[in-house]
């Protein structure tokens, strides 16, 4: 059987207990950021869903009513859809369900941090680029177990440094350990991007 609630999704199996969930941009699919998680972490498991919402053909993590502006509602229904794939797809693969770190760009990385924000006991760590604060949670999550590395771009048009900011104080205040880099870039993935978040993946227990 499938994990339920099934999302289209890539698995391959690593050689170590690490599991990375890449979770793709606006646009993107299941395929796209593979090899990102290979450059990431050459030994980790890697499963990659597709978002299940189209905006004009192109696949997303949940709704927005216009660029920055979410629909909260569904973020936080797609968010719990999301966190119960994860936690299936760790029993039908058998991965470690306490080794799963969220790999996330732009609206990948704004779903990771509602997840982390929603369900902290689905991740043990995230990688986000280019996120953004997706919601505020209504009680605040216990996060001092976790660990996460924001990678920002200093002229981003979409996600301005002031929100980068917003999102490191809600996750320190929630006991988190954040590491924020900011880059001189734009909105995309830079090659600078990937090897300062390999550093850190290495680094961490
Ligand atoms: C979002 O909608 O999650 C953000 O605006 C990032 C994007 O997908 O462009």
């Amino acid at each position: 059987m499938r994990p339920q609630p099934d999302f289209i999704h890539e698995f391959v199996r690593g050689k170590s207990e690490r599991t990375l969930l890449l979770l793709h941009g606006t646009g993107g699919n299941e395929r796209d950021l593979i090899p990102l998680g290979r450059e990431l972490d050459s030994t980790a498991s890697l499963l990659s869903p597709r978002g299940k919402v189209l905006e004009n053909g192109m696949p997303r993590f949940f709704r927005r009513l216009a660029e920055g502006v979410f629909d909260l509602e569904d973020l936080r229904k797609r968010t719990n859809e999301l966190a119960d794939f994860v936690s299936s797809s760790a029993k039908h693969y058998e991965i470690d369900n306490q080794n799963i770190v969220a790999v996330g760009y732009s609206n990948g990385a704004n779903i990771s941090a509602s997840m982390l924000l929603l369900r902290p006991e689905i991740l043990s760590a995230a990688v986000l680029f280019r996120a953004m604060v997706p919601l505020t949670p209504e009680r605040q999550p216990d996060l001092s177990s976790k660990s996460v590395f924001i990678s920002a771009g200093a002229f981003d048009p979409i996600v301005p440094g002031s929100e980068t900011k917003a999102l490191e104080d809600l996750l320190r205040s929630a006991g988190a350990d954040v590491t924020v880099r900011f880059l001189q870039g734009g909105h995309e993935l830079t090659p600078e991007d990937v090897d300062l978040a390999r550093q850190w993946l290495t680094n961490l227990k």
